[in-house]
């Protein structure tokens, strides 16, 4: 694929080191678009300085919310080479995503090219403080100028990149969750698999109640019977119970975090038995009485691996362990964050270098 560039002739100013640069609140110079016409298929694709996209009022991602993101990270490695983890994945759901979207696909190692191509652009926005990293965020959107319900005929492919530090402002301390019993954020047979904003615009106003309580994050139950764990509002969440990592199976209605992916390989390599399958709420409150829930921790690629310290299902408030971070949970941040750093081995094959 041949991508044009356009560099910026007015560098902005980059974040210092040391400076606390939170989540997604910073954008570098540049980015990827890529236009998509029927009868065309994808064409144009681009480098550009990063800044505002034309758009009919009319376009159809307004009005029925036509469109699929996706969320990888650029690592800064001590020996300053850039690192991708696991991209081809990122690749991969995006088609299931624009698949259920009847969004038009992408091809792998073209979606794989763009994000190199713009995280070399800007690899001197990539932040080498300890934790931080690049956050990449690809998305499609449809952009036909129609007020029909239809699979829009032009969509836009844009990348966008922001340097980040800790997704949660407790950083590595340990979170608390709200059991949401009220509202549901997705079902099967719905998008609840796809990343697309919907999903999570369904998830604000729960999202919004656990804040009010005093709660970081939303861990939502299954839309049917309203008894089986599904996942976080931006992780998918495991437990170890005696022992054993426990984490809810995929089954179309939760999000098949690549992270999630990961840590249950590395588990498994370690020893662990990792049981993929439904788990309700009762068999987790009971677990977490009797003493046997010893560690929760959630994945993603924003929050890494992230210890959860106090659930709250109804009336129910439970600390884990001591509420600190677990022994697993420890070991795992480090395999993971010591192979997308570069910093470990990295015996999987999943560091990809941004050259
Ligand atoms: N679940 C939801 C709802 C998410 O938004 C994310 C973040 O991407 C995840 C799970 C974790 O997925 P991944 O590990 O691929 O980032
Ligand atoms: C990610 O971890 O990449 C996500 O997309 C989570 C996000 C909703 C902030």
């Amino acid at each position: 694929m041949e991508i044009k560039i356009t560099k910026t002739t007015s560098p902005k100013v980059k974040p210092k080191k040391g400076e606390k640069l939170g989540f997604g609140h910073i954008f570098t110079d540049h980015m990827f678009v890529m236009d998509y016409t029927e009868g065309q298929g994808w064409h144009d694709a681009r480098i550009v300085p990063y800044g505002n996209i034309p758009l009919a009022p009319s376009a159809m991602v307004f009005h029925y919310g036509q469109e699929m993101f996706e969320g990888l990270k650029a690592y800064r490695g001590d020996d300053d080479k850039i690192y991708l983890f696991r991209p081809d994945m990122n690749a991969k759901r995006a088609n299931n995503s624009n698949q259920r979207l009847c969004i038009p696909e992408i091809p792998e190692d073209i979606f794989v090219d763009a994000i190199k191509a713009v995280v070399d652009v800007d690899r001197d926005w990539v932040p080498s403080d300890e934790g931080t990293s690049l956050y990449i965020r690809p998305f499609v959107i449809a952009t036909d100028e129609f007020l029909g319900v239809a699979p829009s005929k032009t969509y836009l492919f844009i990348i966008v990149l922001s340097p980040s530090g800790a997704y949660y402002e407790s950083g590595l301390a340990p979170v608390g969750i709200w059991i949401e019993d009220e509202y549901v954020r997705a079902v099967r047979g719905g998008m609840g698999f796809a990343k697309t904003g919907g999903n999570y615009a369904a998830s604000l106003i729960a999202q919004v109640k656990a804040h009010d309580s005093g709660y970081s994050q939303v861990l939502w139950l299954d839309g049917v019977e309203r008894k089986y764990i599904e996942e976080v509002g931006a992780m998918n969440i495991m437990f170890k119970i005696s022992g054993k990592v426990i984490t809810p199976a995929l089954n179309g209605s939760i999000l098949p975090g690549i992270t999630r992916n990961s840590i249950i390989h590395v588990c498994k390599e370690w020893g662990y038995e990792v049981e993929e399958r439904k788990i309700s709420v009762e068999e987790l409150v009971a677990a977490a009485k009797d003493g046997s829930l010893e560690e929760v921790w959630g994945t993603g690629t924003a929050a890494v691996v992230s210890p959860v310290g106090k659930l709250r299902y109804m009336d129910d408030v439970m600390t884990i362990g001591d509420g600190g971070i677990g022994e697993l949970t420890q070991k795992l941040y480090d395999e993971l964050t010591g192979i997308q750093w570069g910093k470990r081995e990295d015996p999987y094959g999943w560091r990809v270098e941004v050259k």
